[in-house]
């Protein structure tokens, strides 16, 4: 069972990690992200332009994309989300030391639109308790570790629910339909077409049929065990959304933080999905 975990700052460097590769969330509830007074207007979703569900920024360039913005207006949302970005890798290294340079930052979200309101494919509904797979961004067998602030200006929670089964059921669950592949010429098309931004691997493979065969099944969504998670407004938390059954019903003003780590990286390697679907699938899935 995903269990979540409230640690007080001061013992995170002790606890943090086993906590987070234990499959448990990881709940600061004391650490908010502020977000400054000539910000505040970024809280309303009108900054959105069309069609996006988050504000995105690339720590690698420094662009913003998803925003109806321009000129200073833009440069002060950008800050605000770099600032953000910067937050939560000060975190994470204090949550992990001993991960270290292994610990690669990607895209930072910023997430002001309601999360009930959506109105999404069932494969794109986070409302569907699901495990994190990227279609464009192949991880190769690298963990997705994501950081989570609710900034909510109400003080409305995050209402999520977390998946009761270990990674390990889950993937005993679902082994007998998946496909194999990529076929080689496939991922070499995908990746010559900047449709993948690297090449997609046996492990992607497998976990977007994880994410998508368990989005699908209706039996599943309502009968695996689970449990509401109501993450409170200024409160900040980690969690390997690869491997914990996550779904997000409710809420609104969200900033996510995205790292990948190489499985040799974690003080257990045995606990990452990579090395468990290999297990479970009986072959290499490098
Ligand atoms: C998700 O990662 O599935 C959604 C998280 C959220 O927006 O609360
Ligand atoms: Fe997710």
């Amino acid at each position: 069972m995903a269990n979540i975990v409230e640690i007080d700052a001061p013992h995170l460097a002790r606890d943090g990690a086993e906590v987070l590769e234990n499959g448990d969330l990881l709940l600061l509830s004391t650490l908010p992200f502020v977000v400054a007074a000539d910000e505040a207007d970024f809280l309303d979703p009108a900054i959105f332009s069309g069609g996006s569900k988050n504000v995105s920024y690339n720590p690698a360039d420094g662009s913003l994309r998803g925003v109806a913005l321009e000129g200073e207006a833009l440069v002060l949302c950008r800050n605000m989300v770099a600032r953000y970005a910067d937050f939560a890798e000060a975190l994470a290294k204090r949550i992990a030391p001993r991960y270290g340079r292994a610990l690669q930052r990607r895209r930072t979200s910023f997430r002001p639109g309601e999360v009930a309101q959506r109105v999404l494919s069932p494969r794109k509904d986070d409302r569907l308790l699901h495990v994190d797979a990227f279609p464009a961004n192949p991880t190769q067998g690298r963990r997705i570790l994501r950081i989570f602030s609710n900034v909510n200006p109400a003080g409305r929670p995050r209402h999520w629910r977390l998946g009761g089964q270990s990674f390990s059921e889950f993937a005993h669950q679902f082994a007998p339909r998946l496909k194999k592949g990529p076929n080689p010429i496939e991922a070499a098309a995908l990746q010559a077409l900047s449709i993948t931004k690297g090449r997609r691997t046996p492990y992607d493979h497998a976990m977007l049929q994880l994410h998508d065969l368990g989005k699908a099944d209706a039996q599943h969504q309502s009968q695996t065990p689970q449990q509401d998670a109501m993450l409170p407004a200024l409160t900040t938390w980690a969690v390997y959304t690869d491997c914990v059954q996550h779904a997000a019903m409710a809420g609104q003003h969200l900033f996510e933080q995205t790292f990948l780590l190489p499985p040799n990286a974690m003080h257990d390697p045995e606990k990452s999905p990579l090395r468990i679907l290999e297990g479970v699938m009986g072959r290499k899935l490098a």
